[in-house]
């Protein structure tokens, strides 16, 4: 017997959802990974390890939680941190803007709420940086309050099981999904709803090759006796993610080298990186690039002596909705120059860093920390 949405009466829709709702709580009973945050009442503890997790895996989130948690153990001591501190510790997590809400959010609670966190869905709804799916979390594992989780792993339980085949990158579907997964939470267990069902799509009912042999819940699963295990959850439209081209100059000077923050409203805001060169597309030919850099620093000619070190492959790395292709040039700056020396340089809004210090002080993004990977010493081979 298998549940085709539409087809069946009430009776059959109200019985595939009990038979839905018992299954997962039994499998999360058996399957329960282990993670701190699991039966955490404390909601400071909670908003934290949720900031963490979104559109991260838990493998990949733990340790950033268990070094939050170390270092910054009640909200009021993640508000009294500098920025670039909770940056750094956030490095390798990728979409920094949840820090920098993460650290807002913790200002105005140690600030202006006297360290307490709301305790409404309403309340957590409103603090920077939480959305629907982080404000339902919250409620339901801090505050027993029946708010029903919605992501991708949501999306797809739902749609295999009840065949569901609206696109769920709709308005529409996130109407019938939303509805659906408030019916299947029992309000006297609504963490553990919520926690079984994220559990559940993250390790069982996964993307690719989900675990059907062994799935409790397959002999009801819509999806799996009508073959469509791989068709759902369906999407209207897969977004082309754009591409980036940047060159980077890599200038050694003295141990030392140059580094500047972003601040422009765009990708990895706060983090560092070297002096940058936006490409409009990517270069025929890398050997153009040192040229272009060494023009756009030194518009008046470089140092005398200045020497092209070398000139790197093509990185690259995948964000949410961009690629960034990065090649990265790297020069010697003569030893016999001073700083103050360089008249004629854009350098000023740049600051000089000792090589071994960079990746140890500042928080770069990851495909700088590819390049910079065993550079970070100061031997000079001459
Ligand atoms: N993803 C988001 N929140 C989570 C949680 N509490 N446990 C596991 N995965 C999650």
């Amino acid at each position: 017997m298998n549940y085709p949405a539409e087809a069946i009466s009430e009776k059959a829709e109200a019985a595939a959802r009990a038979y839905f709702q018992k299954n997962l709580l039994d499998w999360h009973a058996g399957h329960s990974r282990p993670m701190p945050w699991k039966g955490e009442r404390d909601p400071y503890k909670v908003w934290l390890s949720e900031i963490i997790l979104q559109q991260t895996r838990v493998e990949q989130g733990l340790p950033y939680f268990e070094k939050f948690v170390a270092a910054y153990p009640t909200v009021e001591r993640l508000a009294a941190a500098p920025l670039d501190a909770v940056l750094k510790l956030w490095e390798g997590l990728g979409y920094y803007s949840r820090a920098r809400n993460m650290h807002a959010t913790a200002l105005h609670i140690a600030t202006e709420r006297g360290g307490r966190f709301p305790d409404t869905y309403a309340g957590l709804r409103a603090l920077k940086g939480v959305g629907d799916y982080t404000a339902a979390a919250i409620a339901s594992f801090a505050f027993d309050l029946p708010y029903a989780v919605l992501d991708g792993n949501v999306y797809r339980v739902l749609a295999r099981f009840f065949g569901i085949d609206t696109p769920t990158d709709t308005p529409a579907a996130r109407k019938q999904f939303a509805g659906l997964a408030q019916q299947l939470l029992d309000p006297a267990r609504s963490g553990a709803c919520n926690q079984a069902i994220m559990d559940f799509g993250a390790t069982q009912c996964t993307p690719q090759q989900p675990a059907c042999v062994p799935c409790p819940l397959r002999p009801h699963c819509a999806a799996f006796h009508s073959n469509r295990v791989p068709l759902l959850p369906r999407r209207s439209k897969t977004p082309e993610k754009r591409q980036r081209f940047f060159a980077y100059a890599v200038f050694y000077h003295r141990g030392m080298v140059w580094v500047g923050q972003r601040h422009d409203k765009d990708i990895w805001q706060n983090l560092y990186e070297f002096p940058r060169l936006d490409l409009p597309e990517a270069p025929a030919d890398t050997a153009s690039l040192p040229p272009l850099l060494l023009a756009k620093f030194f518009p008046a000619g470089p140092p005398e002596g200045t020497v092209l070190r070398g000139i790197s492959n093509t990185y690259r790395q995948t964000l949410s909705h961009r690629i960034v292709n990065a090649v990265f040039c790297e020069f010697d700056l003569p030893d016999s120059i001073e700083v103050a020396d360089f008249q004629e340089n854009k350098l000023e809004m740049f600051r000089q860093i000792e090589q071994f210090k960079l990746k140890k002080i500042l928080a770069i993004p990851r495909i700088i920390d590819w390049f910079w990977r065993g550079k970070d010493v100061t031997l000079k081979l001459n």
